[in-house]
């Protein structure tokens, strides 16, 4: 029996902020992560993503480096403020030059494209307008969604409105790590929720309206559980825990966005901030909500629990990434299984890995035995999943490059392929020579 479905898709992922650079070239507006940077004291070292991997300029030689490493699919973000220099109005001309060549040497190289619309580097103009927390947005995400998807019709099938709501409300909107910085109150969090549902709900009608075929996933991120052992009602207590909003951390569950948008409603476990803001939302809303075709999980780690859904304190000296983010392959297992139970449509992971402390050793190779052993551990997981019944359409791995790491500048390297900043290098590390094969035997090797 093969140990993946048979049309299971295998690939990569990064985002336009993160690797592209080229900042303020060909027409390009200023967008937040811009001006986060630019105004000092927010990220390590001072970093930015000016130049960051300067794939901008590397296009051909990125996708040869990824036929190279067997990918099936590549997730990339566009950065809105190419396309819409001002978030709204006018069409930049030169905005879709990197992308056109990018998607055009993908094909040719029988990748798979795979375009998220917004992860994160919303057009400054916009912020000036609110943000995320003025409903007009909307507008705008759909006006954006529609030019793309006009765009790469015919080129590009599948479209991911919005990378982790969850970051964006929380991070940007109430404590301020991200951009654009806000430290706002929860019910101010909650709200951002909310213009998130409807704007993903816009784009993605704006999306299939232009182009009925494209497939409109998002993507989600957020506390998992998972079973200290693997009994029945151990799952069930794992199950709830996961979705419980009445645990610290309601902003960083799946389904604070994702039953708003599916379910229309607030779960009952919902803190009190929560539910005094739900009460302001127009009813009609909810009938503007779309079910997106799939979810994207991004998933790194989990928490474990007990029989009665308590947390159960990793061991001493329990094994941690670079990063110190616990390393719990289990959570594969049961994270696709639980957000298919509760929605009932199909998934991606859409972004799993670990930052490393990855260096060229004297050889001129780049070692990462961890990254292979995580990858392993995770990928064999994440196969139990799908034998119990989760459709799990792919695994897209985060990331591709060594690339800027938002607040932590480029100290963490999460990359399969190794990135020296000083040049521009590129190296491709052990871990996607071994990712290669599992790829070709769609698994079979692990
Ligand atoms: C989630 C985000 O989507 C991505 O941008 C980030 O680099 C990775 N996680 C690692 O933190």
């Amino acid at each position: 029996m093969n140990k993946f479905p048979k049309n299971f898709l295998w690939g990569a992922a990064c985002a336009s902020y993160q690797c592209e650079g080229a900042w303020d070239e060909d027409g390009k507006g200023p967008n937040i992560w811009d001006d986060f940077c630019h105004m000092g004291g927010h990220v390590k070292n001072q970093d930015n993503g000016d130049i960051a991997c300067d794939c901008y300029h590397r296009v051909q030689e990125d996708v040869a480096l990824m036929k190279q490493c067997g990918l099936q699919a590549y997730r990339f973000s566009v950065s809105w403020a190419r396309i819409f220099p001002n978030g709204d109005g006018i069409v930049n001309p030169l905005g879709f030059i990197y992308y056109d060549e990018l998607v055009d040497s993908l094909l040719k190289n029988g990748i798979q494209p795979m375009i998220t619309l917004y992860h994160w580097d919303l057009p400054s103009a916009l912020q000036d307008r609110g943000g995320w927390l003025n409903r007009d947005i909307t507008r705008a995400f759909a006006r954006y969604a529609e030019v793309v998807a006009q765009h790469f019709k015919g080129r590009v099938h599948t479209y991911m409105t919005l990378n982790e709501p969850q970051c964006i409300a929380q991070l940007g909107y109430g404590v301020g790590v991200h951009a654009p910085g806000l430290v706002l109150d929860e019910e101010k969090v909650a709200q951002v929720f909310h213009v998130l549902c409807l704007a993903h709900s816009a784009g993605m009608r704006a999306i299939k309206a232009v182009d009925p075929t494209a497939t409109v996933g998002v993507v989600t991120c957020g506390r998992q559980c998972y079973p200290q052992t693997d009994t029945p009602q151990n799952r069930e207590s794992a199950y709830q825990e996961t979705f419980n909003l009445s645990s610290p951390g309601w902003q960083f569950t799946s389904n604070i966005f994702l039953d708003s948008l599916i379910l229309r409603k607030y779960d009952e476990t919902a803190p009190e901030t929560v539910r005094r803001f739900a009460h302001t939302i127009d009813p009609s809303d909810w009938d503007m909500m779309e079910t997106p075709d799939f979810i994207g999980i991004n998933i790194y780690n989990g928490e474990m629990v007990d029989a009665e859904g308590r947390y159960v304190k990793p061991h001493p000296g329990a094994p941690v990434t670079a990063c110190k983010w616990k390393v719990t392959p289990e959570v594969m297992h049961y994270c696709t299984l639980h957000i298919y139970r509760r929605y009932g449509i199909p998934v991606y992971i859409t972004e799993n890995g670990l930052s490393c402390n990855d260096k060229v050793y004297l050889d001129g190779a780049v070692h990462d035995a961890e990254r292979i052993d995580f990858l392993h551990r995770y990928l064999l997981e994440l196969q139990k999943g799908i034998a119990e019944g989760a459709p799990v359409l792919g695994y897209l791995h985060w990331s591709l490059f060594d690339n800027f790491e938002w607040a932590e500048g480029y100290d963490e390297r999460f990359g399969m392929i190794y990135v020296d900043y000083k040049d521009g290098r590129r190296i491709l590390k052990d871990s996607v020579k071994w990712y290669r094969n599992v790829i070709e035997s769609n698994g079979d090797s692990l």
